[in-house]
């Protein structure tokens, strides 16, 4: 199961999505940062560390940051933590990657969700933020994420989720698909970054609901499999290896 059809104004098939989105992140990662911060009213970071001590307890280290980007998630983690040492953070941008080093001294790795480059049973807490619609598939990536946990670790993914209902669907669909681009493309000056925005809002839009995503999770084996809903907007996937 894809995450998301094949976006074909994008690329043909699902084998040519990587490299695109590799690509796109590759060009605005720059931008990442600044853009996520007022496009989310300046609630990103406090936001990530809220969640992540809400959801680490009792795993601890050490954790896996799949999809790591800038490393928003990490450095919040590592805030907690009170130092990176014992987070991995992986990534296949070099550009989101290269931003992420400026940020946080944790260990770096360039790798994809759906193919982790880590032996079973390594982590105790992996986490991934925003980027559960960029995989290219849901039980591949699942089924790796519970490999390279030890049994009783635990996972946890944040995601925007698009709202049900027609009036806040309708304000989801204006903000996200064309405020927000709009937004980018004024206070960066930035191409790049305005087509990161407008795919953002592309994948949302046709991302699988929160049902396929448990269940994805619950077919790779995980147990507790839980989508805990925030403002009708933020989706927190929670599950445990056993
Ligand atoms: C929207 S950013 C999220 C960054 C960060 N986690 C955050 O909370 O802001 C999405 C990230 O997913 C990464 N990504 C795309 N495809 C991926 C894949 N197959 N496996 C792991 N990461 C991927 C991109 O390179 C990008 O850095």
């Amino acid at each position: 199961m894809t995450p998301h059809p094949t976006l074909t104004n994008r690329y043909a098939n699902t084998e040519q999505k990587p490299a695109f989105v590799n690509g796109l992140f590759d060009a605005g990662a720059a931008h990442y940062d600044s853009v996520v911060d007022w496009g989310f009213l300046r609630s990103g970071s406090s936001y990530r560390r809220w969640t992540l001590q809400r959801h680490d307890n009792p795993p601890g280290p050490p954790l896996l940051d799949v999809a790591c980007g800038t490393g928003l998630v990490a450095a919040e983690a590592a805030k907690i933590l009170g130092s990176a040492d014992t987070i991995t953070c992986l990534d296949p941008s070099e550009g989101m990657l290269a931003e992420a080093k400026k940020k946080l001294n944790a260990k770096f790795v360039v790798g994809r969700a759906e193919s982790l480059p880590f032996p079973d049973n390594s982590f105790d807490f992996l986490t991934m933020g925003y980027a559960l619609r960029h995989v290219t598939s849901l039980e591949q990536t699942f089924r790796e994420y519970r490999r390279v946990l030890k049994p009783g670790g635990k996972l946890l993914i944040l995601e925007v989720t698009k709202p049900e209902g027609s009036v806040r669907g309708f304000f989801f669909r204006i903000y996200f698909g064309k405020i927000y681009p709009g937004l980018t493309q004024l206070f960066t000056r930035s191409r790049a970054a305005k087509d990161m925005m407008v795919y953002y809002w592309e994948t949302m839009d046709a991302c699988v609901p929160p049902a396929t995503v448990l269940a994805a999770l619950r077919e790779a084996g995980f147990a507790d499999a839980k989508r805990i809903p925030l403002l009708g907007l933020f989706s927190e996937y929670v599950a445990t290896k056993t």
